[in-house]
């Protein structure tokens, strides 16, 4: 690129030193050709028969997962136009939950088509202009095809659980996990006038490696991760009543320097009995609201503890702010912060409290709650990377039961509903007039990416299924999609393959614009790196937090992250 120069000829900087520049149609090409690589990086992952990624970070952490979102998350990627693509998987998890990987390749498909064009001149307005009507066109044709459901009474949500868990790696105990997830919205969603609304973070899920993922527990009321403080306390409470506090049951340190001149034993002996008393009162007024179980998100003394035991009331301390809040909405408690404002209508209540041993650790189970709005999921399996992908397995299944009961619509899949469209968006552009409609045309061919990555993914052949599929829809077979398993054209309703229309048009939303965003970019900027200065040895001043033992440096990784040693 030559510098600009001044009429007297010297060179015009407008930009600093190490700054880089490109524009037009090379700025463009370098954009599309690296959201495309993102794109094909998560192609080979989509659908039943799609491979998995083992992602290994800077510590050697293994991640073993098919989840578009977890991959593009690790690969910690550099390039501004790549990193939107992370964003697109980020958006339609957020948003919907379940289909980034689709979105993904959604989108690398619409900037292959959009290059494919600006190389054949036309302006990238125009194919921007087309893409939105394309994108107006096909989610009025997903709702227009899309099967109302009624979320009671039919097995659309467990099919459409099932069928989100059918590309990972648990996919052999979808059933039991998708019956799991069902149940949890059900059990947490509430009626807003004519419609439902569930949240999933009402839904806590713990998981703990060992036995298998087939023992993997819907429990209603909270897990928590914490064992019962005192070893005299009973391990079990039937009918439990329940104080939820958010105020430690400690003597409170001033919050100024205070001293306390002791000059006999005497004086030291009165001074350690007014604590004591204090404490007892503490201990008194939780006694007197009739509770037996105290749960509280800050600390207890060791002397409260003692207390508590010996009227064999139970206690668990230090527990999440977030987990307080499930346990208000599973046990029907208020929260309570000040000891002298409670009485026994704040209490909650579950059948039983109970410390138990799983795996190596020890939990406690608040249990058996009536009318719990906050329910647990208890995740097992054999190891810690199955377990922690079931536990990603899940979240798609349970936001996907989420989008059916918020908006009950479902669509087949396979590449069906992507097909319909494509095949509704070829005639829509012969309605329009000039380039818009070779716009829509291409973006009508990249919706058909969808089935035939998931045909090259479970090693059939595309020419002859993507024929047979556009034949059958042509019939107005508008959910003849590849089945993968049997590696047929088949009907998928039949087949049971069923996915919310939620997440299908927030696949279309964000593929759209994440390409539109990408191709309206003419011009990149890139100021020089800023160098940062080495971290000293033993880590940033300060030294670590309360609890860690140190700092570690990654190798290669600029930044320096916490590890508890
Ligand atoms: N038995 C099946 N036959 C054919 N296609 C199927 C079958 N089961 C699921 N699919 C398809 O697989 C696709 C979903 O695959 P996958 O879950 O890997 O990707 P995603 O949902 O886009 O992304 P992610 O789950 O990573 O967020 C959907 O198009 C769905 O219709
Ligand atoms: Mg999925």
């Amino acid at each position: 690129m030559s510098v600009p120069t001044s009429a007297g000829g010297v060179p015009v900087l407008i930009l600093k030193e190490g700054s880089s520049r490109s524009r037009g149609k090379d700025a463009q090409h370098t954009n599309i050709m690296a959201a495309k690589i993102v794109a094909e990086t998560v192609k080979s992952a989509l659908g039943p028969k799609g491979m998995d990624k083992m992602l290994v970070d800077s510590f050697g952490d293994v991640t073993i997962t098919s989840d578009g979102r977890t991959i593009l998350d690790e690969m910690d990627i550099q390039h501004p136009s790549a990193k939107m693509m992370v964003e697109v998987a980020k958006t339609q998890d957020n948003e919907a939950g379940d289909g980034t990987t689709t979105a993904v390749i959604i989108s690398g498909a619409l900037l292959d088509q959009a290059e494919d064009l600006t190389e054949k001149n036309v302006h990238p307005t125009i194919i921007i202009d087309g893409y939105k009507k394309a994108s107006d066109q096909a989610l009025k044709t997903l709702e227009k095809i899309a099967i109302p459901v009624d979320i009671h009474t039919q097995g659309y949500l467990k099919k459409a659980a099932m069928t989100s868990m059918a590309s990972k790696l648990v996919s052999e105990h979808r059933e039991h996990l998708a019956e799991l997830s069902v149940k949890a919205v059900l059990q947490v969603a509430t009626k807003e006038g004519a419609k439902h609304k569930a949240d999933i973070d009402d839904i806590k899920v713990e998981k703990k490696p060992g036995e298998s993922v087939s023992d993997t527990k819907l429990i209603n009321g909270i897990v928590l991760d914490k064992e019962i403080v005192h070893s005299g306390m009973p391990k079990i409470v039937e009918n439990a009543k329940i104080i939820l506090l958010d105020t430690a049951l400690e003597i409170e340190k001033t919050e100024f320097d205070a001293k306390i001149n002791i000059e006999s034993p005497e004086q030291m002996d009165a001074f350690l009995k007014q604590e004591e008393t204090m404490l007892r009162e503490m201990v008194n007024k939780i006694t007197a609201t009739g509770a037996n179980v105290v749960l509280c998100q800050k600390g207890l003394d060791d002397m409260v503890q003692h207390f508590l035991s010996r009227k064999g009331i139970v206690a668990v301390r230090r527990i999440k702010k977030s987990d307080m809040e499930k346990l208000a909405k599973a046990t029907g408690g208020k929260i309570i912060t000040n000891l002298d404002d409670m009485s026994l209508a704040d209490l909650g209540s579950a059948s039983i409290v109970e410390e138990r041993k799983i795996g190596d650790d020890k939990m406690t189970f608040v249990e058996g709650c009536k009318n719990a709005r906050a329910v647990t999921i208890l995740i097992r399996g054999g190891t810690e990377r199955i377990v922690d992908e079931a536990e990603r397995s899940l979240h798609d299944a349970l936001c996907v039961v989420r989008d059916i009961v918020e908006e009950p619509k479902v669509l087949g899949g396979g590449g069906a509903p992507e097909l319909e469209v494509s095949r509704i968006l070829k005639k829509y552009a012969e309605t329009l007039p000039g380039r818009e409609q070779l716009a829509v045309r291409r973006f009508a061919e990249a919706m058909e990416t969808v089935p035939v990555t998931l045909t090259e993914n479970a090693g059939l052949d595309p020419i002859d299924i993507l024929s047979e599929l556009r034949a059958r829809h042509e019939k107005g077979e508008i959910w003849a999609g590849i089945e993968v398993h049997s590696g047929k054209v088949q009907d998928m309703s039949q087949a049971g393959v069923f996915e919310p229309l939620a997440v299908k048009k927030q696949i279309i939303k964000s593929a759209t614009e994440a390409a539109s965003m990408i191709l309206k970019i003419d011009d990149v900027i890139a100021s020089g790196k800023m160098k940062t200065p080495p971290m000293p040895p033993g880590g940033p001043p300060g030294g670590p937090p309360a609890g860690w033992a140190g700092w570690v440096q990654a190798p290669e990784c600029t930044k320096i992250r916490q590890r508890k040693v």
